[in-house]
């Protein structure tokens, strides 16, 4: 997976990705992300890459010219994947839709992504008319920049590509993987300041730890997200438990 970064602070990207899991999958090639300084493609002396919006009011606006040049000159023109789609071109704004764990598992199965890095009060609306084909926001709030974002999502979809993680099943587990907050982990000791790990754990029987676990993140998720309830995939037996906890709590 590839994933192009356009942005005015390309240096903030490297110590991420130069630590841990996601450098391991650069190393292994599992992942290529390449961050482009859109102020390389101005053209004038002092290599402006904002100015004052049109019809007054404060801040300043990303110019559109060194953001399609930039794009245009990494990219080309309607850069397409060997699958024939067309490559996306995602602008991160809190205007975006909400990125989740299914936006992650939906852009893991692309060859090659480019994310565009807004700073300042916004970009011109033509690079997200004529430039852009997604939107994505991490949350409901405002930061100074989409380089953080960007970071989220290239952290996200890189540990979704088969390998990046070292245990093939990795992921699956995870919370919102399922709809459901994960369970509980223990490691050792098995007592740790009197308090012990879970008698279930210890005890071998791989049928009565997966029921627990399964048990447990219902409860978990009953209690801290309820809403996430909604659109879990649940069996019979969860649907049961779950009535269990709703008795109990009337
Ligand atoms: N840029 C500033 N705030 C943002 C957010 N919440 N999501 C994506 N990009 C942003």
């Amino acid at each position: 997976m590839r994933f192009d970064v356009f942005t005015l602070l390309p240096e903030v990207f490297l110590p991420y990705l130069a630590s841990s899991i996601l450098k391991r999958a650069r190393e292994r090639g599992l992942i290529q992300v390449n961050a482009h300084n859109i102020r390389e493609y101005t053209h004038d002396k002092h290599h402006v890459t904002d100015d004052t919006p049109y019809g007054g009011g404060g801040g300043m606006v990303m110019k559109p010219e060194p953001v399609f040049e930039a794009v245009e000159s990494v990219m080309g023109q309607n850069p397409v994947q060997t699958t024939g789609q067309p490559v996306p071109i995602i602008l991160l704004t809190p205007q975006g839709r909400v990125f989740t764990q299914r936006v992650a598992e939906e852009l893991s199965q692309h060859e090659r992504i480019a994310l565009i890095c807004g700073r300042y009060e916004g970009v011109d609306e033509r690079i997200r008319e004529h430039l852009v084909t997604d939107e994505i926001s991490i949350g409901d709030y405002v930061l100074t920049g989409g380089e953080l974002p960007a970071l989220i999502l290239v952290d996200a979809v890189s540990r979704l590509i088969p390998g990046v993680l070292g245990d093939p099943t990795g992921a699956d587990d995870d919370s919102h993987s399922m709809g459901l907050l994960e369970y509980p982990h223990y490691t050792k000791p098995a007592e740790f300041r009197g308090w012990t790990v879970p008698e279930v754990l210890q005890s071998g029987n791989h049928a009565k730890i997966d029921q627990w676990r399964r048990e447990q993140s219902l409860l978990r998720t009953f209690n801290k997200r309820p809403d996430m309830l909604e659109k879990a995939i649940l069996d019979e037996k969860d649907s049961k438990f779950l009535n269990g906890l709703k008795k109990e709590e009337r």
